[in-house]
């Protein structure tokens, strides 16, 4: 079955093809960062209109890659939710009229089940049962992949998600968006206990649930304190210390969940998911405990069709064709 998907639920436009869910064909991602680092974060209706632009030259591109035509598409996967509503409704859009023209079958896909899904075209013996954590800029589960597509929210932030909060932390220390890659990058230069930053909701009633939004109120604390001194912002100290508390708490929390209800797999998912501490320290807590550890390449961690594409197909295995009539869902939760 090859499957042709859309993903436009931010600020990358992506167009892919697969075969069965699991092997890239073509795989396009036009990213937007140039235009909105202008303005510190992602502005909605540029957003829209870049997407607007963008997803006709992607298709093109997409089958030409792939040596394909649209009369060789089974099957049509476009992200629903969560995300912008305006920039989803433009691959909203684009899918519908493909699935509706050609008479394709069409499947919307929840975007949070692409990031998860990306394991399944990273690691192609990778079968249910898992858990795994998937850690983006606007969302962070812990969650029990029981079969395909049967996802089960097992844990989640009660205020930020993980990718919020670097993001965050990267704008009060200057370092522009997006703020997870750019943390990583000063990190490197940083001690990473320079600062003891809060690790949150560490208690064992607190069970899964995780906790960011004190974390950037520690540092912008901190921060103000070195001000007040005069001193010089210890930029990489900070970013190394902030890395070190979010990777902290989201291990504490995964391994939590590996002891309480042992699977032979974890996979890690979501933008997060490209930070290189993160998936060392996961890596090692799965090979302690015997269990098998599964991470996408950075390229399928951060927003890409391919993922949808794969999310898509065992959806649509397991319920599925849409009704073309299905709506764009900016809150769609897992
Ligand atoms: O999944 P994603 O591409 O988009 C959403 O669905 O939100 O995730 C974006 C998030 C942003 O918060 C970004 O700062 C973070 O992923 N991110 C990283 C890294 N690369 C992207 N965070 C830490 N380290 C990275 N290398
Ligand atoms: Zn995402």
């Amino acid at each position: 079955m090859n499957i042709l998907s859309i993903e436009s639920s931010c600020d990358d436009t992506s167009v892919a093809i697969l075969q069965d869910g699991r092997k890239i064909c073509s795989n396009l991602i036009s990213s937007q960062i140039e235009v909105h680092r202008l303005f510190g974060g992602v502005v909605p209706e540029i957003a829209s209109r870049r997407h607007l632009e963008s997803v006709n030259r992607l298709l093109a591109e997409a089958f030409r890659e792939a040596a394909m035509t649209v009369k060789d598409i089974d099957l049509v996967a476009v992200t629903r939710g969560p995300g912008l509503v305006g920039a989803l409704l433009v691959g909203i859009s684009a899918a519908k009229a493909i699935s509706y023209v050609r008479g394709i079958p069409i499947v919307g896909v929840n975007h949070m089940e692409g990031h998860v899904s990306a394991n399944f075209i990273a690691s192609p013996d990778l079968e249910p049962p898992f858990h795994t954590l998937v850690v983006s800029g606007g969302h962070t589960y812990l969650c029990t992949v029981a079969d395909y597509a049967s996802f089960q929210v097992v844990g989640s932030t009660v205020d930020d998600a993980a990718g919020e909060c670097l993001d965050k932390v990267a704008r009060v220390l200057g370092l522009g968006y997006p703020g997870g890659p750019a943390i990583q990058k000063i990190a490197e230069q940083g001690n990473p206990d320079a600062f003891s930053f809060p690790r949150a909701m560490m208690r064992v009633e607190d069970g899964l649930q995780m906790s960011f939004s004190g974390l950037k109120t520690a540092v912008m604390q901190a921060v103000r304190k070195i001000q007040q001194s005069g001193e010089a912002i210890p930029v990489a100290d900070l970013a190394a210390s902030v890395q070190k508390a979010v990777v902290d708490a989201l291990i504490k929390k995964s391994v939590r969940l590996m002891e309480e209800n042992p699977l032979p797999a974890f996979c890690l998912s979501g933008g997060v998911a490209a930070n290189a501490l993160l998936r060392d320290e996961m890596a090692q807590a799965c090979k302690e405990r015997g269990i098998q550890f599964h991470v996408p390449p950075a390229v399928l961690c951060t927003d890409n069709a391919a993922m949808i594409g794969a999310a898509g197909y065992f959806r649509y295995k397991k319920d599925g064709a849409d009704d073309l009539n299905f709506v764009a869902d900016p809150d769609l939760s897992l």
